[in-house]
């Protein structure tokens, strides 16, 4: 297993979050790169005896991967849907919203909701259950997820994301939240689901991407 690289985002179109917080946060981020990296290291190279449910070093090393790596994705999803120039939703993806909530207005609603009652995640997913999008919540990195359902938007609701400059005040960090949704990566999210989905031939046009890899 090749380690893997922290993403590098520009944060320059956020506005309402200062730079300070977005580079703490970002820092944190590493830091689970830096874990998920380890983890694997050790999976490969240790020898592994008496695993079991109870307690074991195989164990350990499974529970901290999943920790770390859904860590390490949530951040990036979290980072990447932020700052941009277009901060509503348009095309396939609000005429979805619309279809499944009702109206934009009750989409965001419902969001605010699960921003308001989560301990750390919000994940916008479209679940192949039943081809909805739904707000769905996750208390932490590893529990709460919801299995084959792909994120469109995600949010961190965890002090660490907002304490800075909110203090406990997370309705105020919420508002600022949505005023930064960058929508067109959440409309290239849902048009790659929609892709994949119906075999289209990939979108005639391309949404940068606001990262680049090292
Ligand atoms: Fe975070």
């Amino acid at each position: 297993m090749n380690p893997i690289a922290p993403k590098i985002f520009d944060f320059k179109d956020i506005k309402g979050i200062s730079n300070n917080q977005l580079t703490q946060h970002y820092t944190l981020y590493k830091g689970y790169v830096e874990k998920i990296n380890l983890i694997w290291r050790k999976l490969k190279e240790e020898k592994f005896e008496n695993p079991n449910p109870t307690y074991s070093p195989y164990r350990c090393l499974k529970l901290g991967e999943s920790y770390a790596l859904n860590g390490v994705k949530l951040h990036e999803l979290y980072f990447e849907n932020l700052g941009g120039n277009i901060h509503t939703p348009y095309g396939n993806l609000l005429k979805k919203l619309i279809n499944d909530f009702g109206s934009y207005e009750n989409f965001k609603r419902d969001l605010l909701n699960a921003g308001k009652s989560a301990r750390g995640w919000v994940v916008t997913s479209y679940d192949f259950i039943d081809h909805k999008i739904r707000n769905y919540m996750c208390d932490s990195h590893d529990q709460g997820g919801i299995w084959n359902a792909l994120p469109i938007l995600v949010l961190d609701v965890y002090e660490h994301a907002y304490m800075i400059d909110f203090g406990i005040d997370r309705n105020k960090y919420l508002d600022i939240f949505i005023k930064n949704i960058n929508w067109n990566i959440c409309e290239y999210r849902y048009n790659e689901i929609l892709r994949h989905l119906y075999k289209q031939p990939p979108m005639p046009y391309t949404i940068p991407i606001p990262y680049m890899i090292p």
